[in-house]
């Protein structure tokens, strides 16, 4: 168990981790390409480890300096890839889960099967299953939805696929196995998400096209990538910058975070609540190839209720439980809604944050497709609350520990590693 105790302020600079979204997108589109490709600021967690180690399952070289410098000796989009000595192990990620089948699906003759621990075996694989069996790939799920997942390579065809659930995972596993099919693979989504998939095929100049919320790719032969340089994680930022809002006296500078407009709806909701953020937000909808980086300022303001709509959920997705730190200790009701998706995450979040809020003093209510919570502007009171393993949710819990009045005891405060394990040393060095 570890305390957060009410304190403050916040002051000074802070780089956040490397994205790990990024990371995982750079080590994979490295395996698949064929020369070396060198990746800058990799990110070095639980998750984005469990990335290196699958690909060097399956045959790529990963070289490490131990200081964010990884080289990635990719294999080719069209491998004869290993897989020996049983299952490939994602660990605790979810977008490894999601992301690799799709390369695995165009490999004819190869058979994988992916595997995790306790929190991704409740989380669905379907989503990825159907539209790769629809391209022609064999998959075998438990219960037809849980993990182990089977995937079994196949000659793929293009398929034109429109998104049940808003899934930037299973938008980018589409457009993954898109690459190996004959023709074009078109992915349509409902509303935006994150892009940075897109992105790194534009880079590695792949035949890519995006019209609105249509994405299309071609099969290609070789994928060209340069140098990746991953810039700092925007949801891990979040945490930095909930804390910063809300401890009375913080200035925070934050550098080096991506502000790529499709990670940064967080930060717009605060804005809307009254945080004093200043930054050159990117515009939306732009086609660039480059992940934009920059800076925010952050300093501690009063805070009001908002209503964050269906639309802006995906751009927000991470960090819904950090909106609801805020509504708790704002002036008035934030309702969150069309924000399903949160139930399959590393933990279903829309009970967690419930759950979890409430144990501190918050007045928070599920609904059916989010939740609502009440302030009076006033701090949270405190007590326990448990991670569950849930990483976002061990680092919730630590921010809502210092804006408390009385503090918060942490239990499995260690989840954090699965994506920031500098956070508490981060945070102490902020408090000064
Ligand atoms: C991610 C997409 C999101 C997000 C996850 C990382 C990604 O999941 O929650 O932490 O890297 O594509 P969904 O796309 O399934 O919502």
């Amino acid at each position: 168990m570890t305390r957060f105790g009410p304190g403050g302020p916040l002051r000074g600079t802070y780089t956040p981790p490397p994205d790990k979204s990024i990371s995982h997108r750079a080590a994979l589109f490295g395996a698949m390409a064929d020369e070396p490709v060198p990746v800058a600021n990799y990110l070095d967690s639980r998750d984005t480890r469990s990335t290196l180690d699958a690909l060097r399952k399956l045959g790529a070289g990963v070289e490490e300096d131990g200081h964010g410098a990884v080289l990635i000796r990719g294999v080719g989009l069209r491998a004869p890839l290993e897989a020996t000595g049983g299952p490939l192990d994602v660990g605790n990620s979810g977008t490894l889960m999601r992301l690799l089948p799709g390369w695995l699906a165009g490999q004819p003759g190869g058979v994988w099967t992916l595997d995790g621990d306790e929190s991704i075996r409740r989380r669905p694989v379907d989503r990825v299953a159907e539209p790769l069996a629809a391209m022609g790939a064999g998959v075998e799920a438990r219960d037809g939805r849980l993990p182990p997942f089977t995937v079994r390579g196949a000659a793929l065809s293009g398929i034109d696929y429109a998104l049940p659930v808003p899934s930037a995972q299973v938008k980018s596993c589409v457009l993954i196995a898109g690459m190996l099919a004959t023709g074009a693979t078109t992915v349509v989504e409902g509303a935006q998400s994150r892009d940075h998939t897109e992105r790194m095929l534009r880079r590695a100049r792949a035949p890519f096209v995006r019209d609105g919320l249509r994405s299309t790719v071609s099969r290609v032969d070789q994928l060209e990538l340069d140098r990746i340089v991953v810039p700092g994680d925007p949801s891990s930022a979040a945490f930095v910058v909930a804390a910063a809002t809300l401890v009375a006296g913080s200035r925070v500078v934050v550098s080096g975070v991506g502000l790529n407009w499709t990670r940064t709806g967080f930060f717009r909701i605060a804005e809307r609540m009254g945080a004093a953020l200043l930054g050159k937000f990117e515009e939306p909808g732009t086609e660039a190839d480059d992940e934009p980086v920059g800076e925010l300022d952050v300093a501690a303001a009063p805070l009001a209720g908002t209503v964050v709509e269906p639309d802006e959920v995906p751009l927000a997705i991470d960090e819904l439980t950090l909106a609801a730190l805020l509504g708790a200790c704002a002036d008035g009701e934030t309702v969150v809604r069309g924000a399903d998706e949160l139930r399959f995450k590393e933990s279903n979040r829309i009970a967690a944050v419930v759950n979890g809020l409430r144990g501190l003093g918050a007045d928070i209510e599920e609904t059916a497709d989010g939740f609502a919570v009440r302030g009076d502007g006033s701090p949270l009171r405190g007590g326990t609350i448990d991670s569950r393993g849930d990483h976002r949710l061990a680092m919730l819990g630590a921010v809502a520990g210092l804006a408390s009045s009385d503090g918060v005891e942490v239990v499995g405060m260690d989840a954090a590693a699965v994506s920031y394990p500098g956070f508490e040393r981060d945070l102490a060095r902020l408090l000064g």
